[in-house]
């Protein structure tokens, strides 16, 4: 049965998985960099490329002892080879080829969102082509139909900001500090939904995207206003943020013409509980199973590229080792580019 290690490297997290054909997760590790950016109160990327050198083969040595295997005994390597931040990506995808050279393995060059794509299959097996996804992280937020392995069409983009972003900047505008999605849930929990009057944007609109700005620059009035608690910004703040997304995703439901196996959410701000729920009403509405990979699978691990390249390879789609790491690079080549949309990982 192949095995896989996968590499992860493309935002701030350095992360070395080895993962098994059958859905096995034989080992995974990784390394956060909240302390080395804290200070910065965003990602440095300079300062992220430089903990990756530092991490990323000490982790694959601990992948492999986990596992009690040697490079020997695995099939191909799967290495993140963008879109995100090119120096980090860079590190992790030269990593990967080194391997693969030295070892006499297949590479493959897998993007960092058909990692998250696809890792709603990695945790449940039942999970069949062609399926709704919405893809909420950092850098991204897009509804997409997933119809197979490297095949997706994008339905819906942001035209500005992606909600992780959103979440991150309203816990820098609280004081919160980074990882920011999950201090402003925690903070949220604490506080009334429907305390501050925040805007929904696009909500209800005839077009099919998302857009967090309006919200965003809300939120930075509502702060500097003093009239409210921080408790109640972040949960008001973050039910808009939930509003946006069913609404959203309700528009693209309607609009599909194949009805999908499921209601799939993934990418880091799938960690929201609430963001769960809210999707897993909307699924419940119409008749659809709903499918979210755990919490640890939701946020940028290696398991889910190391899945990314069992799958790939299980197709025989491998890559040479000229391969260029991609800053930019998105699932759908068909989709015409939106402004702002889809600047980071
Ligand atoms: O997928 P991910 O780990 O990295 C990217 O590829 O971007 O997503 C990170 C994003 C960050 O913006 C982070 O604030 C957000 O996911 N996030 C959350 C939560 N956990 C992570 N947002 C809301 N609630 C959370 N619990
Ligand atoms: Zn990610």
């Amino acid at each position: 049965m192949p095995i896989i290690l996968g590499l992860e490297s493309s935002c701030d997290e350095t992360a070395a998985a080895l993962v098994a054909s059958d859905r096995t997760i034989l080992a995974h590790r990784l390394a956060g960099q909240e302390a080395a950016h804290g200070p910065y109160g965003g990602v440095v990327p300079e300062i992220a490329a430089r903990a990756h050198v530092e991490a990323l083969i000490p982790l694959v040595k601990a992948a492999l002892a986990d596992a009690k295997l040697s490079l020997a005994d695995v099939d191909a390597i799967a290495a993140t080879a963008g879109p995100g931040l090119i120096g980090g990506v860079m590190v992790g995808l030269v990593t990967g080829k080194a391997l693969a050279h030295a070892a006499g393995k297949p590479l493959i060059a897998v993007n960092h969102l058909e990692g998250h794509a696809l890792s709603p299959r990695l945790a449940d097996p039942s999970l069949e082509f062609p399926y709704l996804l919405l893809l909420v992280s950092g850098g991204h937020c897009q509804l997409l139909e997933v119809r197979g392995v490297g095949d997706y069409r994008r339905l819906a983009t942001t035209i500005d900001d992606a909600a992780g972003e959103a979440f991150d900047k309203t816990a820098k505008l609280l004081g919160l500090g980074i990882p920011g999605g999950p201090k402003v849930e925690a903070l949220a929990a604490q506080g009334d939904p429907r305390t501050v009057p925040l805007p929904r944007p696009l909500v209800g609109s005839g077009e099919p995207h998302f857009s967090f700005a309006g919200l965003k620059s809300a939120v930075m009035r509502a702060v500097e206003s003093g009239q409210w608690v921080d408790a109640d910004i972040a949960a008001s703040f973050q039910q808009a943020v939930i509003d946006c997304l069913v609404d959203r995703t309700k528009r693209a439901l309607n609009a599909m013409t194949d009805r999908p196996t499921a209601l799939v959410v993934a990418g880091g701000v799938a960690a929201n509980a609430g963001v769960r729920g809210a999707l897993e009403g909307l699924a419940a509405q119409h008749e659809l199973r709903f499918v979210a990979p755990p919490l640890w699978l939701c946020t940028d691990n290696a398991a889910m590229i190391g899945w990314a390249g069992a799958e790939r390879f299980a197709l025989g789609l491998v890559d040479d080792l000229a391969v260029a790491a991609r800053p930019r690079w998105p699932l759908d080549p068909s989709a015409e580019t939106v402004r702002g949309a889809g600047v980071k990982a």
